[in-house]
């Protein structure tokens, strides 16, 4: 099924007009299939980087490539009609230098379709974002827990308690006075999360954050329970589809080898009636 040219797609402007309003819904996709799904209900739909992991196994987000992003931006446009798709800069591609960035993200842009990037940083990243979005790129900010920098923060742990918290609220300041259109806030206490959304004049969009976020997003998979092993305490459940999943697989291969698969309804006859 094509998607429809008559939806009017949800554009980086809207985004920025919702602080304050009803929280937006996030959520990543990486495939035609889910997208689709994802469209009918989100604001946003985030080409996530994760993808490295969820999709591909790798064990971070270090290993994904610009060609991955592209091949699944292209993906997901075919099955998105209405979300505003943004696609997640990979590590490597982007924190050289501005021209750097502007390269990789007007490559993103042009060869997906798709109408925003994301890319991951604090204050340091501030002069990038204004070089983007003045050559008319929307860029979305991703400051606190930044997956990419997981080798320099020592895990995937909570950022801003204590002392880091007025840096962390300094990040997201740069990042929106730079010209992001909305700010991803990744595993930040609540209070932190809170204040950060009160002060900026664009949309927080939260993950291990708070409620007060302008937005929420989760990584699909996670929702959707298709990992058994893994549960993280931002993340709730809203399918059980790994075991959903197991429990079919199980099945079919017990049908298989007890010859109750096929069926003579799965057959074909040498002759059409
Ligand atoms: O890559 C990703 O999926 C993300 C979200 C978790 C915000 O950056």
């Amino acid at each position: 099924m094509s998607v429809s040219a008559a939806v009017r797609r949800i554009t980086p402007p809207d985004i920025s007009a919702a602080k304050g309003g009803q929280p937006l819904v996030c959520l990543t996709a990486y495939t035609t299939p889910v997208a689709r799904l994802a469209d009918a209900a989100c604001d946003v739909i985030l080409v996530g980087d994760s993808l490295g992991m969820v999709v591909y196994g790798l064990p971070s987000t270090l290993g994904v490539t610009t060609e991955m992003m592209i091949a699944h931006g292209q993906a997901v446009m075919r099955g998105a009609a209405r979300a505003l798709v943004v696609v997640d800069l990979p590590f490597g591609s982007y924190e050289e230098s501005p021209a750097q960035a502007f390269a990789t993200a007007a490559r993103v842009l042009a060869e997906t379709g798709a109408g925003a990037v994301k890319l991951e940083g604090g204050a340091h990243m501030a002069e990038t974002i204004r070089f983007l979005t003045a050559r008319g790129i929307p860029v979305m900010g991703h400051v606190g827990l930044t997956p990419q920098a997981v080798n320099a923060l020592g895990g995937y742990k909570v950022q801003g308690r204590g002392a880091d918290a007025a840096r962390i609220a300094a990040d997201a300041a740069a990042v929106a006075a730079a010209g992001a259109f909305a700010v991803v806030l990744e595993k930040l206490p609540d209070s932190l999360a809170r204040r950060i959304t009160a002060e900026i004049a664009v949309p927080t969009i939260g993950i291990g954050a708070s409620a007060a976020c302008d937005g929420q997003i989760l990584v699909i998979d996670d929702m959707l329970g298709l990992f058994t092993d893994f549960r993280p305490r931002f993340v709730r459940r809203y399918a059980e589809l790994g075991t959903a999943a197991a429990e079919a697989i199980a099945a079919y291969a017990a049908d298989v080898r007890d010859r109750r698969f096929p069926g003579p309804e799965h057959v074909f006859a040498d002759e059409v009636r």
